[in-house]
Parts: structure tokens; sequence; C-alpha cells
């Protein structure tokens, strides 16, 4: 795998010989005759023609992480947010229902109650852990299974081969946020998803610089097997005069070529040349990283755990925690950097903690190569009902971790430190509780 991280998708093989894959910036793309840019638009050969529709480093960047994901195809877009809204709108048009877990990006959830309902797709979300919840939610409308293979914030991880048999048991397309694992952890398509989306901005770039997306294709999903429930790829399209499905024997579903020449060229949440770079660099480095990470999260975990002020640690590790036997099996290099803990106290004692933090960086991104720290209930999901919240796990006192590469005992000391504030803070008795 290392080896893919470093050179999937570039070969050195530039007029120039550029060894690191460059940037190209450029909005057009010159054409050597009215014939050949003529058969560019009409889909009958493959090239650039302009940056909104794509870009030659962004392609690398897009070859890189189908070799991860063992898949057939990708496209990079503007955010993660911008994945998962192009993904859900190429799969589910209007009138169309998705079954979603209850744990998941705050934003997601947002996007699916608000934008996508607006496009007459209704959601029902379900505890993902329940199988017959799932079976239960489903609709003869139903198209699409949303889930995340570790979720964002208590790191739960689910059983993604049963819900996918489930769920093509009845011909439905499982999406899978696989943000947090990253193909470095886990690879989604291993287990019957057919599309994974990425956060770019999070592991896969892990500097903390640039704000990214990917979708990915596996080549498991195959629109042709019940075309009328996907005639948007099935029948032809008159806008763009060409049967999406078709491109199934280029080895993707055709969903990827939809969704790139309708939603990324009309949403223009397009990823630029420059970003792509910058995601690229940071991959290199991912399977490195992501070992190291989550072996610290999980020993900060087991010490937070011994903790008299920590109520609850929300890691795989912990020995109540439902998902520990999917932990072992599916996750044997670990879970990644993201965990939560839940204080005594509630919002005043979080308020204390993360005040008193000196190397944890109080900012809502994950996945960088530094520490961060933040109070999920009035940031990541403060749009969401009480409800909303409690069912993914976030109430009052919830804080969420993400582990950088820092030294443990640097951690840990800075861990002690915000704890010791958060008690004074209790000790004075001025906490909500
Ligand atoms: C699991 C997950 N998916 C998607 C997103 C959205 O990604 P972006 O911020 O790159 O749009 C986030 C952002 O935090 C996330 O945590």
């Amino acid at each position: 795998m290392g080896t893919q991280h470093v050179h999937a998708g570039w070969r050195a093989q530039d007029a120039h010989g550029a060894v690191v894959p460059p940037v190209y910036s450029s909005s057009a793309y010159a054409h050597p005759s009215h014939a050949r840019l003529k058969a560019l638009f009409a889909r009958e050969c493959d090239g650039f023609a302009y940056a909104r529709s794509g870009n030659p480093t962004t392609r690398i960047l897009e070859e890189r992480v189908t070799a991860l994901e063992g898949g057939a195809g990708a496209i990079a877009v503007a955010s993660g947010q911008a994945a998962t809204t192009i993904a859900l709108c190429s799969l589910l048009a209007p009138g169309t229902h998705l079954v979603a877990s209850e744990r998941l990006y705050g934003g997601t959830t947002e996007f699916l109650d608000d934008t996508l309902a607006d496009l007459s797709v209704a959601t029902t979300t379900v505890d993902p852990w329940d199988l017959d919840a799932w079976a239960q939610a489903i609709r003869p409308e139903t198209r699409v299974f949303l889930l995340e293979s570790i979720a964002n914030p208590g790191a739960e991880l689910v059983d993604l081969d049963a819900v996918c048999a489930l769920a093509h048991e009845h011909d439905i397309a499982v999406v899978v946020d696989s943000t947090l694992a990253s193909p470095a952890l886990y690879r989604p398509g291993d287990h019957g998803a057919d599309l994974i989306v990425h956060s770019a901005t999070k592991y896969l770039a892990g500097h903390g610089t640039t704000i990214a997306g990917l979708i990915v294709d596996t080549g498991r999903f195959d629109p042709r097997r019940r075309p009328e429930r996907w005639p948007r790829l099935t029948a032809p399209n008159p806008r763009f005069g060409v049967t999406f499905a078709d491109e199934y024997d280029q080895g993707c579903s055709g969903l990827l070529g939809y969704a790139r020449a309708k939603y990324m060229t009309d949403f223009g949440a397009t990823l630029p040349g420059q970003s792509a770079h910058t995601v690229l660099l940071g991959i290199e480095t991912l399977d490195l990283r992501m070992e190291r990470i989550s072996a610290a999260a999980a020993e900060l975990a087991d010490w937070l755990r011994e903790q008299d002020d920590v109520a609850r640690v929300n890691h795989p590790s912990s020995p109540d925690r439902r998902d520990a036997e999917i932990a072992a099996r599916d996750f044997p290099r670990g879970t990644s950097g993201v965990f939560s803990i839940d204080l005594e106290g509630g919002e005043g004692a979080v308020e204390a903690f993360c005040d008193a933090l000196e190397l944890f960086t109080l900012a809502v991104n994950l996945g960088d190569v530094r520490s961060l720290v933040c109070h999920p209930a009035t940031t990541t999901h403060c749009h969401l009902t009480p409800a909303q919240r409690a069912a993914c796990g976030v109430g009052d006192g919830t804080v969420r971790l993400t582990i950088g590469l820092e030294d443990l005992v640097d951690l840990r000391e800075d861990l002690a430190r915000g704890l010791r504030a958060a008690r004074r803070v209790r000790a004075q008795g001025i906490v909500a509780v």
C-alpha cells in the first residue's frame, strides 16, 4: 500500500521529467483542431477543455485515490461536502428515498434534512448497528444507504458487509463516507460499498491547508441490473447525447461520468490544480501517519478512561462498545486519531478544559498533523435538534479529540492540564450540568 501512496497516478512522464506531480494552472486547454475540441464536447474522446470540468493535476489525484481504494474511478471535487452533495444528487432523483445512519458528520445531516428535502428526497435515519432498522426503513423508492465507516465524532464502526448485503438484495446503492478511515485503514469497497466519499481536507491531505473532496466508484454498482430504478443513468440523456450506463464497459457505473458532466460542472464545485497538488503531497505520507496516529489515539483513550473527570471515552477500544468485534475484524491497523470523551459537568467543564489546553488547538478540523479539539454540540453538530445530537452520541459534555503527530507524553500532559481546569470549575460549582 505504501508504494501506491507515493507512486499511483504519476511516473515522471511529462516533457521535463518532473519527479513530483506538477501543478497545472490553466483555465482552458488548447486543441490542435476544431474536430478534436468538437469530439471532446461530444464525449467521443478524453481530454481537458475547460478547468471547471477537470484538470490534469486533479486527474493524477483521482487516479491515485482510485488505486488506494481499489476502485474503478474517481472524481475530485471542491470539498468533502461537495463530494456528498454530488454523489447523492447523482443517485437520488426527486421522489426517491434515502436511509442514513444517524451517526454522521453534522453538516451531512443538515444537508439531508434541509437541501435534499428541498429537492423532494426523503430521508429516514437509523441506528447503524440495528440491521432490522435498516431493513424496516426500506421503501419501494429507496435508492441509497448512507453511512460513515468511522463515524464523526464518536468513532463508531459499522458491520458494512452486513449492511451492503441487505442493500444489494433490494438493489440499493451503498454510499460510504470514509473520511475518518482513509484508504490506509479501511477500504469500503472490500466490504461491498458502491460509492465512497472523502473529505480530502482531513487525513488524505493531512496538513490542514486545503479543502478538497473525492467520490470513488468501487465498480460494484451496475444500474443496468434494474434499469427502471436508475433511468437517469440507463436511458439516453437528451442534454449530453449519451447513455451514461454504457460507460460501465470502461469499468465504471457511468455514475461518475454523469456526476462530473452534470452536477460538478453545473454546481461549479471544481477542485483547483493547486489544491489537488497539496492533497497529493499529503497522501505520500498517509500510510505512515495513519498507523502512528491510530496507535497514539488508542493509548490516549486508555489513559483517559482511567481519569476520574472523564465520564466516558467514546473509542472503539472501550470495553462497553458494540463495535469492538468489528474493530478487531475489519480495522487491524487502527481506527484513526478521532474519538470523543464526555466530561463530567457539561458545557462549563468543556469550556474550562478547552481554554486550558496549550498543545491541542481549538479548531473544527480533523486529520491534521496537529492535535485538535472541539465541542461538537456548539460547533460541528450545533444545527441539529437535541434528539439528533443525542442519537449520534453528542452531549453537552462531549469533546471531540483528533490526535496528531506530537509526542504522546506532551499530549497526555496537555490533556491532564485541561482535566485539572475542568475539575477546578466543577469544584467551584459554576458549571452548567
Ligand atoms: C466525516 C465528514 N464528512 C464530510 C465532511 C465535509 O468535508 P469538507 O469540510 O471538506 O467539506 C466532514 C467535515 O468535517 C466530515 O467530518
